[in-house]
């Protein structure tokens, strides 16, 4: 059985007192599914240090947002895998959108990453997703594909086990337009069977995939009803934290 696991990606959001206010109360918002569902959150790199402390003894797993793919080097403005390990991170989150967008990283790019979370002792949050116009072009299972195949191509099914994936369709996020459950469900079979296909029946069926984009508390049972969606990744309704805590609390 795969347990529900549900994170939350902070963005670009909270200062360290902001961040440490917001973990106060969600400790206790989200104690009661300790067991049943994983729960992790991703605050910017400036809060983290302050915020593992601050989770110790919770059942709460901390990840970063992003990592370079290098353990250390000239690289300013980067921070290193082995730097979020002391810190405190378990997860890392990689090759989500906005950074593909913004910041033109790529699926050669994640593959490295993820290659630097593994080597520091974490694991690797690997999100894919097509946007508006593949959508609509009828190419959303072909770059899906591409992503799964280009971020994960030379892992090994014991490496890959434990890794998390993430489909994030670029047009729901942030923007009130959530993917239908059928439309997600279909995604996400999809991409458990590219994972079958590298890895095997067993491991895909252990791998867990989030579903990501514009989750709030009145859509995140039905989405995780479905079959293969085993979790979400949560941008703008984990800022909140009764909102965060439905979503926590959605499987039931
Ligand atoms: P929203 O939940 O704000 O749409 O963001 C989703 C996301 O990008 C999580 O990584």
């Amino acid at each position: 059985m795969r347990r529900c696991f549900i994170a939350g990606n902070w963005k670009m959001n909270k200062t360290v007192a902001e961040s440490l206010a917001l973990v106060r109360e969600l400790r206790g918002a989200v104690s009661m599914v300790r067991d049943r569902v994983e729960v992790a959150i991703a605050p910017p790199f400036t809060a983290l240090q302050a915020v593992a402390k601050a989770l110790e003894d919770s059942n709460i797993g901390l990840a970063a947002q992003n990592c370079h793919f290098e353990g250390s080097g000239a690289f300013t403005g980067e921070v290193a895998a082995p730097m979020l390990k002391e810190v405190g991170c378990s997860w890392v989150i990689l090759g989500h959108s906005e950074r593909r967008q913004y910041f033109g990283e790529t699926d050669e790019g994640v593959n490295k990453r993820i290659g630097a979370v593994v080597k520091a002792g974490m694991l690797p949050i690997v999100c894919v997703g097509e946007t508006l116009a593949e959508r609509e072009g009828g190419k959303t299972l072909e770059v899906v594909t591409r992503q799964v195949k280009g971020c994960l191509a030379g892992y090994s099914a014991v490496q890959g086990e434990k890794f998390v994936l993430a489909y994030e369709p670029v047009w729901a996020i942030g923007t009130g337009k959530t993917a239908t459950s059928r439309q997600a469900q279909e995604v996400h079979a999809h991409i458990r069977m590219l994972l079958k296909e590298q890895w095997g029946a067993g491991v895909a069926d252990q791998v867990r995939i989030q579903y990501g984009g514009s989750v709030k508390a009145d859509n995140a049972a039905e989405l995780l009803g479905m079959p293969d969606i085993d979790g979400a990744l949560v941008g703008g309704a984990s800022l909140k934290v009764a909102d965060f805590a439905a979503i926590v609390k959605a499987k039931g």
